[in-house]
């Protein structure tokens, strides 16, 4: 079923007993194999009331506890579940259908890595008939019948309950040590070295769930701010995977009124009382326009997840949407973990502003602009259901339609790599596409800068496991004007004491 090799084989039933979050793992294997012990003891207790009402029940009586539980087994999975998460412990649901497929494979193919991820794309239907499956896309699988469950949502699609579900089909499988499951949507793009590193911070023993909201404050007040979106992605631990699909079909029904899917395994993650971890790197992108001003403005925190990429512009004009995602992650991969990550650094020598996010986009000022100003996104987009100026769950600002209020703007070229664990980035000027710029003396120095070079040592993932803080920059070659139309800016950790503050 899985497409990668199973190392680990212990009995389904561990799972259940490390599903109770009252039991921490101990420190040593002794201990460990003691309170195994004394898991089955418990396990055959609860048997006897247990089988009181019922006559088949999952519990192991006592002997067969212990003897499933060899000592082989747990050295094997003790020294495993101590392992850093990778992507193997990730099973991936993908809530797609036979109708959409064709125009959404190529975002799932984005990031998608035959033998290495596992899951798959959960199905209404078989595929037509002369549809062959690509091997570099998820494997499918045909969800089971969901018409006996409720929905009454009188502007949602049924669909929603057969895609709720796929986090219960996915636990159903049983497949070997999976950590998280992640669920998206057939058109969300997964970041997936960030995403390891993002869920390996948590201990996937415990329960949580773990996302974000969407952009748009309208859709939080209509759906939720309490639940992560499903098209931006979110992660569920192994743990309360297991809890959550014991009470869910009995949720769908009740939460029959709700129109998402996403939503219902919100409402019933809540009666388990689990609430969501935010991650600032899960992207519903619930807007409309052009997501240039969110993308050139990202958190401090791993870029995990897009979404919407058909409803919003191009994110590089001239390109089509597919070109620029790839675009797009052709630079990611050269540095997973600095992908649009935002620095700032003055030009005193000329009193200009530079904001680079990594990757993707350049801003030249010529002025000095404070910090606060430039981590705050210029609102190129509008609000998701009624295409209004606002509000948003984050700040905006206005960008003037006068050109000598707006930045000069570079558009990543291409990524390269020089030396090890070093990277170039170059980003080229763009031209206003209605022809306008700025003849104001102080912009002119400025337009003679044809391309940024940016050169960074690549992210190591260990320092997102540190207190965030966003990286400093400098100007390296300013001393004798701008060569070549070239302007080099270094990227590197802030020194002790270092703040971006204009004289
Ligand atoms: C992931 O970790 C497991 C241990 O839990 C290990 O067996 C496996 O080889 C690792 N996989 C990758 C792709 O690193
Ligand atoms: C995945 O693994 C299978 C079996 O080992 C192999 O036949 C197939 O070619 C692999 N696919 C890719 C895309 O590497
Ligand atoms: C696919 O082909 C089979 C037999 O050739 C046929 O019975 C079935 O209805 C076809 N399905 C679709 C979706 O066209
Ligand atoms: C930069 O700005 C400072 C004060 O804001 C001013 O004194 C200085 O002359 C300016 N330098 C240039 C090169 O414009
Ligand atoms: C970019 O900068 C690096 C030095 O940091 C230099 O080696 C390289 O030649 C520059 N590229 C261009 C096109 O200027």
């Amino acid at each position: 079923m899985s497409q990668t090799p199973e190392t680990l084989h212990y009995p389904p039933q561990l799972r259940d007993f490390l599903a109770f979050p009252n039991i921490k793992l101990p420190d040593t294997f002794s201990t460990f194999m003691k309170s195994l012990l004394a898991i089955c003891a418990i396990a055959s207790i609860s048997l006897i009331s247990y089988s009181t009402f019922s006559n088949h029940s999952q519990w192991l009586n006592r002997s067969e506890c212990e003897q499933t539980f060899t000592r082989s087994s747990y050295e094997d999975y003790y020294v495993l579940d101590h392992e850093e998460t990778n992507i193997s412990h990730i099973l991936f649901g993908i809530g797609g259908s036979a109708k959409t497929w064709n125009d959404r494979q190529h975002y799932c193919e984005s990031w998608w890595k035959p033998n290495v991820t596992r899951g798959f794309m959960w199905l209404n239907e078989k595929p037509a008939n002369n549809t062959r499956w690509p091997e570099t896309s998820p494997p499918y699988r045909i969800s089971e019948d969901s018409s006996r469950f409720r929905y009454t949502s009188w502007y949602g699609s049924r669909s929603t309950v057969r895609i709720a579900r796929v986090i219960k089909e996915s636990f159903q499988l049983g497949l070997q040590n999976v950590r998280w499951f992640v669920l998206g949507d057939d058109d969300t793009v997964f970041f997936t070295e960030n995403l390891v590193t993002v869920l390996a911070k948590y201990d996937h023993n415990q329960m949580y769930y773990i996302g974000g909201n969407s952009e748009s404050v309208e859709q939080d007040v209509i759906h939720s701010y309490t639940m992560a979106y499903g098209g931006g992605g979110f992660a569920i631990s192994y743990p309360l995977a297991a809890e959550l699909v014991r009470v869910l079909d009995g949720c769908i029904d009740r939460y029959a009124s709700l129109y998402g899917s996403d939503q219902k395994i919100g409402g019933c993650i809540s009666e388990i009382g689990v609430p969501v971890t935010k991650e600032l790197g899960f992207h519903q992108v619930d807007i409309r326009g052009d997501p240039f001003g969110l993308l050139a403005a990202h958190p401090v925190a791993p870029l995990v997840s897009l979404h919407h990429l058909d409803y919003v512009e191009p994110m590089f004009p001239g390109l089509t949407r597919i070109n620029s995602l790839k675009k797009l992650v052709q630079a990611y991969k050269m540095d997973p973990g600095r992908a649009l990550q935002h620095t700032f650094c003055y030009d005193l020598k000329r009193n200009w502003s530079i904001s680079v996010s990594w990757g993707y986009t350049v801003q030249l000022y010529p002025s000095l602009v404070t910090a606060k100003v430039l981590a705050t996104p210029i609102q190129t987009f509008v609000t998701w259901r009624s295409w209004s100026q606002d509000p948003f769950t984050f700040n905006t600002r206005h960008m003037s339609e006068d050109p000598c209020e707006r930045p000069v703007i570079y558009l990543v070229d291409r990524v390269v790599e020089v030396g090890t664990g070093q990277t170039q980035s170059m980003y080229k000027r763009t031209v206003d596409e209605k022809g306008k710029q700025c003849g104001e003396k102080k912009y002119l120095p400025a337009f003679s800068v044809q391309y940024f070079n940016v050169s960074a040592a690549v992210f190591e993932a260990d320092l997102w496991k540190k207190a965030p803080r966003r990286q400093c920059c400098e100007v390296v070659n300013g001393d004798h004007g701008v060569v070549g139309g070239v302007l080099q800016v270094k990227i590197r950790g802030c020194n002790r004491w270092e703040t971006v503050t204009p004289p």
